[in-house]
C-alpha cells in the first residue's frame, strides 16, 4: 500500500482554508493509503507560543481531525513531539541543506522583507524540519495546500542529495494539490490567502466560530463590480473564491454553480455559501463537542504515538548506520 503523510501546525485557530485545503483531502485519502497524519508542534514552537494556548490548540486540532472524518482505526494520529525521531531526522536534513536553499523559502523571504524582528533560526530551517517529517515515513504523497507545496519540493531535493551520497535511503514523495481548493482567499482581501494570523477577523472563517458568525462573514465578503457571476480568479477574485468554498463543500463543480447561478446576483450567491458553510459548521462541531466530551483524543495520539515511533525508529537508525553515527551496526 503508498503511504500518505501530512500535518498542521497548532498555532492559532484552524480555519476554513486548512480543511478545504488540507484536511478534507485527508479524508479522501485516508482507504487509499497507508496514513500518517500528525501535529507539526515542533513547528509551531518556531515563534513564541503561550504554552497554555498551545496546549488547548493542539487538542482542539487532533478533535478536529477526528471530527473531519479521519478514522484513528485507519489513520497513524500523532504529535509530533511524542515521536523525537522527528528532532533527530530533523538536524541530519538541516546539515543536508544549504542556507541559499533555505532563504529562499518563501515564508522566511516574505519575514525578511517585511523585516521583522527576531526571526528565529527554527523558523530559517523548519523546512528541513518538514522534510525529516515526510522522509521518516517513506510518504509516496503529501497533500498540502499550494503554499506548503514549495517546502515538498525541497524535500524531494533533499531526499535526492541523500539517496546519491549515501544509496537508496528515502523516498521521493509527491506534493497533491487539490484542484479546487489549494489556496483559500481571505474574505476581505481576496488577493490574500486566508490565515489563522489573519489581523481582520472577518477575513477568515475558524472551524470553530458559530455558524452563525460565520455565515455573516460570508454575507460581507468582499466582491466586484462586475455584476456576473462567472469563474476568473484574476478579474474576480472575491466571486471565484466564493464559489471555490461553494464547491468544495457541496462537491458540485465550479462549471454547475456557474450554470446554477447564471442571471443571479452576488447577494444570491452569498446567502447560498453562508448556508453552506453555516451547515458544515454546525454538524463539524456537534462532533467536535462529542469528541472532547469522550476520552478519544487521549487514546487516539497515545495509540499514534506508539505506531509512528516504530517505523521512524527504524528508518533512523537506517541514516545513523549510512551516516556512520552507529558505532557497531
Ligand atoms: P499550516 O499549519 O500552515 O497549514 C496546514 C495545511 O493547510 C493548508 N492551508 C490552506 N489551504 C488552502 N487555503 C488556505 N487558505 C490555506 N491555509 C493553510 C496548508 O497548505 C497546509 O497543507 N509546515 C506546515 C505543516 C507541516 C507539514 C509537514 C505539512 C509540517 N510538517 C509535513 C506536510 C508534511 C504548515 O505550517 O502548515
Amino acid at each position: 500500500m503508498k503511504k500518505c503523510l501530512s500535518g498542521i501546525k497548532p498555532t492559532g485557530r484552524l480555519t476554513l482554508g486548512n480543511y478545504i485545503g488540507a484536511i478534507r483531502q485527508f479524508v479522501q485519502l485516508q482507504d487509499e493509503y497507508e496514513m500518517y497524519i500528525f501535529i507539526a508542534n515542533l513547528h509551531a514552537i518556531t515563534e513564541l507560543q503561550n504554552s497554555k494556548d498551545l496546549k488547548q490548540n493542539t487538542k482542539d486540532l487532533i478533535a478536529l481531525y477526528l471530527a473531519c472524518g479521519l478514522d484513528p482505526e485507519k489513520v497513524t494520529l500523532f504529535l509530533q513531539s511524542d515521536v523525537h525521531e522527528h528532532a533527530e531526522l530533523g538536524w541530519v536534513m538541516t546539515c543536508n541543506s544549504y542556507m541559499g536553499e533555505l532563504s529562499r523559502m518563501t515564508q522566511y523571504k516574505d519575514k525578511q522583507q517585511k523585516q521583522e524582528k527576531n526571526i528565529t533560526a527554527g523558523l530559517f530551517t523548519y523546512p528541513a524540519l518538514m522534510a525529516a517529517d515526510i522522509l521518516l515515513y517513506d510518504a509516496d504523497v503529501v497533500p498540502v495546500g499550494v503554499d506548503q507545496k514549495q517546502h515538498v519540493e525541497l524535500c524531494r531535493n533533499l531526499a535526492q542529495r541523500f539517496n546519491n551520497a549515501f544509496g537508496e535511503t528515502f523516498v521521493v514523495p509527491e506534493p497533491v494539490v487539490p484542484k479546487v481548493g489549494a489556496k483559500i482567499m481571505a474574505l476581505q482581501d481576496p488577493t490574500k490567502k486566508m490565515s489563522k494570523s489573519d489581523g481582520n477577523p472577518k477575513s477568515c472563517i475558524d472551524l470553530l466560530d458559530e455558524p452563525a458568525v460565520a455565515r455573516k462573514k460570508i454575507m460581507s465578503a468582499v466582491t466586484d463590480s462586475v455584476g456576473v457571476i462567472q469563474f476568473d480568479p484574476e478579474n474576480q477574485p472575491g466571486i471565484a473564491n466564493l464559489l471555490t468554498i461553494e464547491s468544495s463543500l457541496t462537491g458540485k463543480s465550479i462549471e454547475e454553480l456557474v450554470a446554477e447561478f447564471d442571471g443571479k446576483g452576488y447577494g444570491d450567491l452569498k446567502k447560498a455559501v453562508g448556508e453552506t458553510v453555516f451547515n458544515f459548521l454546525t454538524d463539524l462541531q456537534a462532533k467536535y463537542k462529542e469528541i472532547v466530551a469522550s476520552d478519544l483524543i487521549q487514546k487516539t495520539v497515545t495509540d499514534g504515538a506508539q505506531k509512528a515511533s516504530y517505523v521512524a525508529r527504524k528508518k533512523v537508525t537506517k541514516v545513523k548506520r549510512k551516516l556512520g553515527l552507529e558505532l557497531y551496526r
